[in-house]
């Protein structure tokens, strides 16, 4: 996904656009761009390399106006290059647009445009929207007009927003986000309030289809057919000052440091977890559904419902859901799991759930999100705003959730205080981590070990190690090692064992035993060590639901502190972005 900001009012704009793209980073970063409107005319910046140093590279600061657009890229359509980097001006120069999403008939709406004289400089879908409003201009109905009808043209999923050459703004979304701050006598246009929260906490949450226009009349907010619409001030919840890092190098450190404290919200509404625990024990089919991080939660949620409350419920990758479309029992719930609330393939496992006559409920951070707009029952993780790409205090709280949720159908209930304590128990290891990481540096693969819903954690740990350090990371159940597996150790392997104390620990030690035999260096997760280790990372003791929320602890620990040591950014990985908006 990509982050676009707009501002109209009376500061230096670009100084805003800046500070908003700053602040949104971690939503793209292969390339930066701003236009203001300077004078009678839009001038345009941008290159491919994050923020600060485009910014520095390019001089941005230089460009005048108190009106412009910005955007940072996660290439989807075009490599991620100067000419690729937004934003796009029209032919004539009279617009200039920055978009987040895909439009899916760009190939055939560039062929038309060209063959009306229109010209092209990307190979971005992107580019067709700023020529496509530009052919719409003249209609005599000014911006909104032009807006309108360009929407009428393209399909896909998208927000953009766009400058004119007559001082007016205007930004419309289709299942994409986009917010609106109103300050006073100054409006922002935003894929998330990061991008303004620092000027303005009124905001508006625009609708689907609905197209906002900012001119010298202020604001107006118009739906499909033209018509005005009223709109509701939200306030911003104050958390999102905690976007900033404070003393931590980075956010994922401070997110994974805080985690501690931020467990303590996930799912504080009990109503709201009880009328889950509810349909889901009244439920004929359970559905779990999440992608990468999320997904590992699903996985650890079908372990727990089946473990504590006999449902046997069925975890799914996201993506998919389309493929068993046809196969989706209707009356069954579909346990939605994402942060975000934004990623495209859990916006359409829940669409296609939706008109297969199953309830959707889902587990959010984000209240506002389409996901948990769409759901018929919420349940909020609170963790507050997760910033580093990778997903770290989010996955503990939706592991809280989950076993609040098992706790109302005859599972452990849950102190969470005895979980803090475990997981700042946890996080004590980081000294002898960063030992560990030192010798990471240069490995090329990792295994990782788990059985029952340990192998969820292990998934998650090696999901880890792959985003955060570009190393191979592959998990899987602590018994699966012998059947194929086996054949890849040699003494270069590191083979990481979540060995939790129980049923399993004896197993996990022998699984071991062969790894070592085998030449390759064992790293255990364990409340105890043994000869069975080279090396021991310890977990406190504590009861079973703290120790499994814990035990991913130090493997966050160790995922960031290798990125240190092979001179990767931890907060933004390549390629990656925090959330998927497009499929
Ligand atoms: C992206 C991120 C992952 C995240 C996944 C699901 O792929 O890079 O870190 O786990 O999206 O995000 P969600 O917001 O749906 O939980």
């Amino acid at each position: 996904m990509c982050s676009i900001i707009g501002y109209r009012g009376g500061r230096k704009a670009v100084r805003v656009l800046i500070n908003g793209l700053r602040n949104m980073e971690y939503r793209g970063y292969d390339s930066v761009g701003v236009a203001t409107m300077d004078g009678a005319k839009i001038q345009v910046r941008k290159r491919v390399g994050r923020v600060d140093d485009v910014s520095k590279a390019m001089g941005l600061d230089e460009l005048g106006g108190t009106s412009g657009v910005g955007h940072t890229r996660w290439a989807t359509q075009g490599a991620p290059t100067d000419r690729n980097a937004h934003p796009h001006v029209s032919s004539g120069g009279r617009v200039a647009i920055v978009h987040n999403g895909t439009i899916e008939n760009f190939a055939e709406l560039r062929t038309s445009l060209e063959s009306q004289g229109f010209s092209f400089k990307s190979e971005t879908d992107s580019e067709v929207i700023a020529n496509l409003l530009e052919s719409e201009l003249d209609g005599g109905d000014g911006v909104r007009g032009a807006v309108l009808r360009t929407i009428a043209k393209i399909r896909g999923h998208y927000t953009f927003a766009a400058i004119f050459n007559d001082g007016s703004m205007a930004a419309t979304r289709r299942r994409e986000s986009l917010i609106v701050g109103v300050g006073d006598g100054e409006y922002y246009v935003s894929s998330d309030v990061h991008g303004f929260v620092e000027y303005a906490n009124d905001v508006i949450y625009v609708n689907d289809g609905d197209v906002v226009v900012i001119d010298d009349d202020g604001l107006g907010i118009y739906d499909g057919d033209g018509r005005r619409v009223t709109t509701e001030l939200t306030k911003v919840s104050r958390e999102l000052a905690t976007i900033y890092k404070e003393d931590y190098a980075h956010h994922t450190l401070k997110e994974i440091s805080e985690q501690p404290d931020v467990i303590g919200a996930a799912g504080a509404d009990e109503s709201a977890v009880s009328a889950v625990a509810r349909s889901l024990r009244d439920a004929g089919t359970v559905y779990i559904v999440g992608s990468g991080t999320s997904y590992n939660a699903a996985l650890a949620a079908k372990h727990l419902l089946l473990e504590y409350a006999s449902i046997r419920a069925e975890a799914i990758v996201a993506s998919e859901i389309p493929v068993h479309a046809r196969s989706l029992e209707r009356g069954g719930i579909m346990l939605a799991i994402s942060q975000s609330g934004e990623s495209a393939d859990v916006l359409e496992a829940a669409g296609i759930a939706r008109n297969a006559g199953i309830d959707v409920i889902s587990i959010v951070n984000h209240p506002n999100s389409a996901l948990a707009r769409e759901s018929t029952d919420v349940i909020r993780i609170n963790c507050g705003p997760e910033i580093g790409v990778a997903a770290t205090k989010s996955f503990l709280s939706q592991l809280v959730v989950l076993y609040k949720i098992v706790g109302e159908l005859g599972g452990p209930g849950i102190d969470q205080e005895v979980i803090s304590q475990a997981i700042s128990g946890a996080l004590e290891s980081g000294p002898h981590v960063k030992e560990i990481a030192r010798r990471l540096r240069d490995v090329n693969d990792v295994y990782v070990l788990g059985r029952g819903i340990h192998y969820a954690i292990a998934l998650e740990a090696a999901l880890k190690l792959k985003e955060l350090t570009y190393i191979h990371a592959e998990a899987m159940p602590g018994g699966e090692l012998k059947h194929g597996p086996l054949a890849l150790l040699d003494e270069d392997t590191n083979v990481i064992i979540i060995n939790p104390p129980g049923t399993t620990h004896d197993d996990a030690l022998a699984d071991a035993a062969k790894i070592r035999a085998r030449g390759a260096h064992v790293i255990g997760i364990d409340t105890a060590d043994s000869d069975a280790y080279d090396d021991w990372i310890p977990i406190p003791e504590s009861d079973e639901a703290a120790h499994t929320i814990a035990e991913i602890v130090p493997i966050q620990l160790l995922a960031y502190y290798t990125a240190l040591e092979r001179d990767t950014n931890p907060d933004r990985p390549r390629n990656l972005a925090k959330s998927v908006t497009v499929r």
